[in-house]
């Protein structure tokens, strides 16, 4: 489901390494709701969830932080971008995830890796060379 490929690299080694702490969270996740022996997760799901948020805004943070002490001039677009998967994460009912825990699970957990997927590979992969430029690494 999260497989880390050379292409999600930005050449800046503590984005990558965040980077794949949420492929390897997201895995975690996608391996619990995968399990098919009718034995309920739901708190072992939300925990997991919870850790995968707050991973995932300790790392927007970061970004931000990288991108605004550097001037970088799509910083509102991208921290926009940020935000609304927050909030997005944030407004799933987490009574839907025990009552349907499958199938509910299953499609968040879609959501989630192809947001990350396309984000680092668009929007990411878009400070690249500023930040190279900048001598960031
Ligand atoms: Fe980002
Ligand atoms: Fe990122």
């Amino acid at each position: 489901m999260f497989k880390w490929k050379d292409e999600f690299s930005v050449n800046i080694e503590a984005i990558d390494r965040q980077h794949q702490e949420l492929f390897k969270i997201g895995n975690s996740l996608y391996e619990i709701i995968s399990i098919k022996d009718g034995v309920d997760r739901y708190d072992e799901v939300v925990e997991i969830l919870h850790r995968l948020m707050d991973y995932a805004k300790y790392h927007f943070d970061f970004e931000e932080k990288m991108m605004e002490e550097n001037g970088y001039p799509k910083l509102q677009n991208h921290k926009r971008q940020h935000d609304s998967f927050i909030q997005k994460v944030k407004s799933i009912d987490e009574k839907d995830i025990d009552e349907k825990q499958r199938t509910i699970g299953m499609d968040l957990i879609i959501f989630i890796a192809n947001w990350i997927e396309n984000h680092i590979l668009k929007t990411d992969m878009e400070y690249k060379e500023f930040m190279n430029d900048k001598g960031i690494y």
